[in-house]
């Protein structure tokens, strides 16, 4: 699996401390809060567990299976809903935990699906994120990384549903995007 990497784009210690950072940036933020993390599923499952652990401040989390690509590398800008959220959210303080900003239609289109119901307020923190391909307008107010257009599996990303257990972000080699 590893020999389908073309290189490391960011290697597990950078993540661990801008992990950590996001965490006390987010601690300090939601303190007195009623913090509900959203989990979207299933790319941002390893951040996220990785993320909440870094909070220090009581909160409660959820998870929402959405699917925006099929097993191309463009967004078919579909999103389907494949799992919703376990609870109501009306008057909490939600945050949306993504793997990666893309060409933004799936969490512009979650955000308003997700303002509709209510909550006291509505945030995104995004491990990853690629402005270059922006097409639709989203504010991001926690970014991890800001990375160029390039495809990167690992540490919850996907290709064609492989490669999410690798402990970094990678690029991978053009012969294997078959
Ligand atoms: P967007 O709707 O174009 O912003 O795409 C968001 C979704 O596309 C993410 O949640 C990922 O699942 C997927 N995605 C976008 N870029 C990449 C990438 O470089 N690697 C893996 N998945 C990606
Ligand atoms: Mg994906």
């Amino acid at each position: 699996m590893r020999n389908d990497i073309d290189h490391i784009m960011i290697d597990e210690q950078r993540i661990k401390a801008r992990v950590e950072e996001l965490g006390k940036r987010i601690s300090q933020d939601y303190a007195g809060k009623d913090l509900y993390a959203v989990c979207i599923l299933k790319g941002a499952s390893v951040f996220f567990t990785d993320l909440i652990r870094s909070i220090e401040i009581p909160m409660e989390i959820d998870f929402m299976a959405i699917s925006s690509y099929g097993n191309s590398r463009e967004s078919s800008g579909i999103v389907q809903i494949r799992k919703d959220l376990d609870n109501n959210i009306e008057g909490k303080d939600v945050l949306i935990i993504e793997d990666i900003l893309d060409s933004g239609q799936t969490l512009s289109y979650l955000k308003e699906m997700l303002s509709a119901r209510n909550p006291n307020s509505l945030r995104i923190c995004a491990l990853l994120d690629k402005p270059s391909r922006r097409s639709a307008p989203v504010e991001i107010e926690y970014s991890g990384f800001e990375i160029p257009d390039e495809f990167v599996v690992g540490y919850g990303l996907d290709f064609s549903e492989k490669y999410r257990n690798l402990p970094y972000i990678g690029v991978l080699k053009s012969c294997c995007y078959s």
